[in-house]
């Protein structure tokens, strides 16, 4: 019997825009846990090696904002983005392409990721720890798809992208529906 993968229980520091807050910067503190993301939803969560990059910044997140409607169609409560960035640069990056759809996970720490088995070294690069290119359909935190980008491995050359679209994602769950 396969045991279905549950995703590791983290807490997320992100902030959140508050207008109590006076000044320049109206944002605070707020933790966010892995229930709160994926309890009693139907998600969809990918994840990429880092805000701002051109694949990523391009087609992988704007693609998915683009579609979310159709994988609503498809039964699907949230979309989410994580990263194995801080919340500051993923509030910048989300402010950035004016996203109202997809939610960005900031996984600072890369605590979530490397629980989920996708933290890889990308020091070729000079990024350090981050995540391997994934997608994965999750159903009350237990992962029932998994769409993961080939070749996983540290300081890999090449930045694999296919199974991990929005499309691939989106014609895998119609096909299955
Ligand atoms: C990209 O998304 O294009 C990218 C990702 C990681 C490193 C360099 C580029």
């Amino acid at each position: 019997m396969t045991v279905k993968k549950q995703v590791p229980f983290v807490t997320f520091r992100t902030r959140v825009r508050d207008e109590s807050i006076e000044g320049p910067n109206p944002y605070r503190w707020e933790d966010k846990t892995s229930d709160d993301y994926f309890s009693g939803k139907r998600v969809i969560l990918f994840s990429l090696p880092g805000a701002f990059t051109p694949t990523c910044s391009t087609y992988q997140l704007p693609n998915f904002e683009d579609l979310y409607d159709e994988f609503q169609k498809e039964g699907i409560n949230a979309v989410y983005c994580v990263s194995v960035n801080d919340a500051f640069v993923m509030n910048a990056w989300a402010k950035s392409l004016g996203l109202e759809k997809v939610e960005l996970i900031p996984d600072g720490k890369g605590e979530f990721t490397r629980k989920m088995g996708m933290l890889v070294a990308k020091d070729n690069l000079g990024f350090g720890m981050r995540s391997w290119r994934y997608a994965a359909l999750i159903e009350n935190g237990v992962v029932e798809k998994w769409f993961e980008e080939e070749g996983f491995s540290d300081n890999c050359e090449t930045d694999p992208y296919g199974v991990s679209s929005p499309q691939n994602v989106l014609e895998t769950l119609k096909a299955a529906a």
